[in-house]
């Protein structure tokens, strides 16, 4: 999904920084001391000075070594493309040219001037200053200014399991399991979590989607695409004030409304994934009907507390969750999407939700795992009026019934055969 960008301000004239000046200068966009924000002067340091301390060790390629790395940048090997540009597959040497080649992700920036740059920039500077084991690690950069235009890479750790989205929407991975998908939401809330309350500094990620998670060989998640990036208010500051840039479907409205910036903007984008992962349905799908295109306002007509509530979930899932545990994600979900950013959650309560709801996936007995609920049974029920739910979907939710009472006898199975286990215990 493409980013949105309104540009209030486009007043800056073209900086053309090669990669050693990055280090000696802080560029304007990413310091809240160069934007309108309220409250008093800041006291304490910024990216680019924590840049300057932290980022030596990220290595500078040349444009050759790149194009050598990715074959040419050959179509063979891309991997991917985003807004800020094409992500090739690519094997460099160490850097003292000895030993076996690494294998890593090259992003090649569009060729888009300014903007671009300064996305770079930013990504250059925020991950050569942070480092948490659910962030994407930077090995590198490249930037030439060449007589035919500049040329802007980042060399990134590879991460062979693509994306949270590409697992949850492309029908060309299997469904992801249940207990797979609290994880990795778990990993990139305690990621997020790291960058608004672990560091010196705020930072705010503005660009939190399925898309920026990645997934490593053990499926653990990691948060790429720095270069939407901004430091948090200074000391005495409510919010940075910005142009507003981010993806449609993820931004938070307020943000949006206001261009004032918080963490909690990034609380609200976690809201969202939450629901994607309950659902297995993109935040925004215009090839669906008028009512169920924007996912917040589709799961809007089934509250969590009522009877309907699991019409919601992922038929990818085959009912093989707990209903407990999407109940609680639901709730965390719409604490994040309150109205009101003051209202919504930190990230680290976020954490600690997530790790309370995968507890209740582990404890819960199995029968506990996702059994529809019909008319008849006794689970929360504020529904009044089932006939409304029309034929084919009552006759998909027989279907169901049928299967989950079929999933009950193998679970009654189970225990026996786990009782029968214990019982040979000498
Ligand atoms: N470090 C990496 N390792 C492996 N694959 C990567 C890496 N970084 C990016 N990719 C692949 O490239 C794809 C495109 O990434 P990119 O961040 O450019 O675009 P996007 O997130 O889909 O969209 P946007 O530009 O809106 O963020 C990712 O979905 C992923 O499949
Ligand atoms: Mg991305």
């Amino acid at each position: 999904m493409k980013c949105l960008f309104y540009f209030k301000d486009k007043s800056k004239s073209r900086q053309q920084n090669s990669a050693p000046e990055l280090k000696n200068r802080s560029p304007p966009d990413n310091s809240p001391r160069a934007v309108k924000s309220s409250g008093s002067e800041a006291s304490q340091r910024s990216i680019p000075e924590l840049y300057e301390e932290k980022a030596h060790n990220l290595r500078v390629f040349s444009f050759s070594e790149l194009r050598n790395a990715t074959n040419d940048f050959n179509r063979m090997l891309k991997i991917g493309e985003g807004g800020f540009g094409s992500v090739y597959k690519g094997f460099i040497k160490p850097p003292n040219g000895q030993g076996e080649k690494t294998v890593v992700a090259v992003k090649k920036l569009n060729r888009d001037g300014l903007q671009g740059h300064k996305q770079w920039v930013a990504e250059v500077q925020f991950l050569g200053v942070v480092d948490h084991p659910n962030l994407v690690k930077l090995i590198g950069y490249c930037a030439v200014d060449g007589e035919r235009g500049i040329q802007r890479l980042l060399v990134y750790e590879f991460m062979p399991n693509k994306s949270l989205e590409d697992h949850l929407f492309s029908k060309a991975f299997p469904s992801l399991p249940w207990k797979r998908r609290l994880e990795i939401v778990l990993g990139a809330a305690e990621g997020l979590a790291y960058l608004h309350e672990g560091l010196e500094i705020q930072v705010i990620y503005r660009d939190f989607k399925s898309s920026n998670v990645l997934l490593d060989e053990n499926f653990k998640p990691k948060l790429s695409d720095f270069g939407l990036a901004r430091e948090g208010p200074a000391d005495g500051h409510t919010h940075v004030s910005t142009a507003v840039v981010g993806t449609y479907g993820y931004a938070a409205p307020d943000y949006v409304e206001t261009g004032h910036l918080t963490t909690k903007s990034d609380v609200w984008s976690f809201g969202v994934v939450l629901y994607e992962i309950l659902t297995g349905r993109r935040s925004l799908e215009r090839n669906r009907p008028r009512m169920e295109q924007k996912l917040l306002e589709w799961v809007r007509q089934f509250p969590v507390d009522s009877r309907k509530f699991c019409m919601i979930m992922d038929p990818r899932l085959q009912n093989q969750y707990s209903l407990n545990a999407a109940r609680r994600i639901a709730k965390l979900a719409d604490s994040c999407l309150c109205k009101n950013p003051k209202d919504r959650p930190k990230m680290s309560r976020v954490v600690e939700s997530l790790k309370e709801a995968i507890q209740v996936c582990e404890e819960g007995s199995p029968s506990e795992k996702r059994t529809p609920d019909y008319p008849g049974t006794n689970s929360v029920d504020s529904d009044k009026n089932p006939d409304q739910i029309g034929t084919t979907e009552s006759a998909r939710r027989r279907m169901a019934h049928l299967a989950s009472l079929s999933e009950n006898v193998n679970v009654v199975g189970r225990r026996r055969f786990m009782n029968m286990q214990r019982t040979k215990v000498p």
